[in-house]
């Protein structure tokens, strides 16, 4: 039978996190098949998620004062690109003062590529989008050849990062992807990351808690995902979506509560797991940040911060970063 090197990767790491003596675990990164991916769009429309409309009204506000702290002409890279909703109010400025925008979305989703580019060129003609489906720094290594083999792709570049998704990484973690994706960079190119910021618990909790139960279905889906692809025997009935801000370590961590003391076998790892009534499978980390936070970061993977755009509430960040 043939098994996809993703198959193979979940189903490594289901049995590793749910096989854990102490905390069990799904990984986010896997909350993202074709139901999870849509069940997220609608969580950004949902109002109590304001990370997507304050990022998105951020961009509307300084997307041209963005563009404009760059002196050349430069190429457009994104990580994990998703719809590129946002991304079209920087492709606008953008056109406006080059003859050509070159842009890289980089997803390891084929879909969400498509997605991403998706009308693109008939609403901006002068764009040049060729999608990347990888891993990010592979990505960028990969648009990076692009751009030096062709003369006509400016040598500058711009990566962005949008999202907040840099929240998802552990601190540590989120510092050596700074470091990584700094080492695919020249002196001249700039990145700009979403972040979201330290607010209020109750603001926080809403957000990942939408009454309509978006994030609920979104969470519970990494359950019916494990049913299908590792043949599994979860019932979704018996666990609960249970999302709440964690002070100490500042983030909001996601988790799905067994409401009872049950055993579910995954046939595809032939292994029986046994949960305690109350227990929880640990899904997400969601880490909330200051501005010094965000200060330290760039200080610690060796970017100067040139500017960090907050709303009004401080609730979101748009940093920009500098190599050097
Ligand atoms: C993708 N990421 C930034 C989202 C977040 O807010 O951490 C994922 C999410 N989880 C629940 N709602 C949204």
């Amino acid at each position: 039978m043939y098994t996809s090197q993703i198959d193979n990767d979940f189903a490594q790491s289901v049995k590793k996190g749910l096989g854990s003596s102490r905390q069990k675990r799904i990984e986010s990164k896997y909350f993202y098949d074709a139901v999870g991916s849509t069940l997220f769009e609608e969580i950004c429309r949902q109002p109590e998620y304001y990370p997507w409309r304050v990022e998105t009204s951020l961009l509307r506000h300084h997307s041209k004062e963005i563009v404009g702290m760059f002196d050349e002409n430069f190429a457009l890279i994104e990580l994990g690109s998703g719809s590129s909703i946002k991304t079209r109010i920087l492709l606008h400025d953008l056109i406006l003062r080059q003859p050509y925008v070159y842009y890289f979305p980089i997803d390891v989703s084929k879909e969400m590529l498509c997605t991403a580019t998706r009308g693109l060129g008939s609403e901006f003609p002068n764009l040049r989008a060729s999608g990347i489906s990888s891993e990010y720094v592979e990505g960028i290594n990969r648009a990076n050849k692009l751009i030096f083999s062709n003369p006509q792709i400016p040598r500058r570049k711009l990566i962005i990062f949008l999202g907040s998704s840099i929240g998802n990484f552990e601190p540590k973690d989120s510092i050596s992807f700074l470091q990584q994706l700094r080492s695919t960079m020249d002196k001249k190119d700039g990145l700009v990351v979403g972040i979201d910021l330290q607010k209020d618990k109750s603001v926080l909790e809403a957000a990942y808690n939408d009454s309509m139960g978006f994030t609920a279905r979104f969470n519970l889906n990494l359950l019916t995902r494990v049913n299908r692809e590792l043949d599994g025997n979860f019932d979704q009935h018996h666990f609960v979506h249970h999302a709440f801000y964690n002070s100490r370590f500042k983030r909001i961590e996601m988790h799905l509560l067994s409401t009872k003391e049950q055993e579910v076998y995954v046939g595809r790892l032939c292994e029986t797991f046994g949960f305690q009534a109350g227990e929880t499978i640990h899904t997400e980390n969601s880490y909330k940040y200051s501005l010094e936070d965000i200060r330290s970061m760039a200080e610690k993977s060796q970017f100067t911060l040139r500017a960090a755009f907050i709303d009004e509430k401080n609730w979101f960040s748009l940093a920009v970063f500098s190599p050097g």
